[in-house]
């Protein structure tokens, strides 16, 4: 038995690969950091879903079809009432997209990732008591969703922000959301019900949820000078860092260093906050060295969301929306694996240890 499943291989992916060792990451036989030089969004996607519909896939096609999808799955917003706006952005979202078709063909695939780029802009909007903007097929989705969280056009450097981060998070082996989505696929339930349960499993602290408390660790740092000191107090309570430590990597996440890339251009065009920016990098040095000298046996850096949490602020998303973010670009890996799982896989159905007690004798 291996508590937390660790180290157990379970299953076979031709989606990408996580090297924990040397802190490298191949999404469909491409290496993280060119394919985030080089692909857009609409490519990375096509790149994941080919071979695992009844077409062939290319990312102009899904270009098109994801603009009229986004259209489509806008006349879903009008079931948001003011208790569903009162939830959590993410439980929000996750509300609406139950409400789509459970279908496993190649429609159901574009409504789903056109859905959560909808849904999140749209009740953003209406919790701040604004109107929903209607999407622009003709955008990326990348340009779309700024669009639609802002209603003004956004500026180059920031739709290429949003790109590199939905690329960079795209896929990324068997983490527990994705895992989630191949339990579901191995029953024949469905890709939404996969996707369901997925965002159900991203949206816990110790997965997708942890970006909004690194701002929230940044603002109560303070100062660069402070961070040492706040760092060791809170290690002090037995709390986590967040944005540092990993499952898999025991070397630094390579999607960290790719979002920190993409926060350059924001920051060199002034659409980042400069004191913001250089309080997170004292504080990553004096976490990584706080982390090093109080548990030594264990290597921990840090982690995707870390500079997830800095792009995602620096691009206006609120911080209790950034987990909802994460799901919008990661949705494309959890219907390919659901779809690799549905296609080639057996069912899940793992087995406990019973530790229970045992019947009384009569
Ligand atoms: N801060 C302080 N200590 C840590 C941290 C951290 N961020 N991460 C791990 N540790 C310590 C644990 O306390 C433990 O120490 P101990 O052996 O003295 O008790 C040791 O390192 C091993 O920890 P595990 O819980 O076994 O590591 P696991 O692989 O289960 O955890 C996880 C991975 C959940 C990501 C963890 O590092 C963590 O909680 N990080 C903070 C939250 C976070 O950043 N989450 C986002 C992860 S990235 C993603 O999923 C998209």
């Amino acid at each position: 038995m291996k508590n937390g499943l660790e180290d157990v291989v379970a299953a076979e992916t031709q989606l990408s690969d996580v090297d924990g060792d040397a802190g490298r990451l191949i999404i469909r036989g491409v290496s993280l950091d060119r394919l985030v030089e080089h692909a857009t969004y609409e490519q990375t996607a096509a790149l994941l879903l080919d071979g695992f519909f009844d077409r062939p896939i290319t990312a102009a096609d899904l270009q098109a079809r994801l603009g009229k999808a986004r259209v489509e799955v806008f006349a879903h917003v009008a079931a948001l009432d003011d208790a569903l706006v009162a939830l959590p952005p993410t439980d929000a979202v996750r509300a609406l997209i139950a409400r789509l078709f459970d279908g496993e063909d190649f429609d159901t695939a574009i409504l789903l990732l056109a859905a959560s780029a909808v849904f999140l802009p749209a009740v953003l909007r209406l919790r701040d008591g604004k109107t929903p903007v209607a999407p622009n097929p003709s955008l990326s989705q990348s340009a779309d969703i700024l669009a639609m969280l802002t209603a003004s056009l956004p500026s180059p450097e920031q739709v290429a922000a949003l790109d590199a981060y939905l690329v960079t998070i795209s896929d990324h082996g068997l983490n527990a959301s994705t895992f989630a989505s191949r339990v579901i696929a191995s029953t024949k339930a469905g890709l939404t019900s996969s996707v369901l349960a997925a965002i159900s499993a991203l949206k816990g602290p110790l997965h997708g949820g942890a970006p909004g408390p690194v701002l929230d660790m940044l603002d109560a740092v303070g100062s660069a000078e402070n961070a040492q000191v706040w760092l060791g107090q809170a290690l002090d309570r037995g709390e986590r860092l967040m944005g540092f430590g990993h499952r898999v990597y025991r070397v630094r996440d390579p999607r960290a260093d790719a979002l920190k890339g993409a926060l350059k251009p924001l920051a060199a065009s002034g659409q980042v906050d400069p004191g913001r920016f250089g309080l997170a990098e004292a504080v990553e040095q004096a976490a990584l060295a706080i982390l090093k000298q109080r548990k030594p046996d264990r290597p921990l850096d840090v982690n995707v969301e870390f500079y997830t949490a800095l792009l995602l602020d620096a691009l206006k998303f609120p911080r209790d929306a950034f987990t909802g973010v994460f799901a919008i670009g990661r949705t494309v890996g959890w219907i390919a694996h659901a779809r690799e799982q549905a296609l080639e896989g057996r069912l899940i159905r793992p087995r406990s240890v019973y530790v229970g007690p045992m019947p009384q004798a009569a």
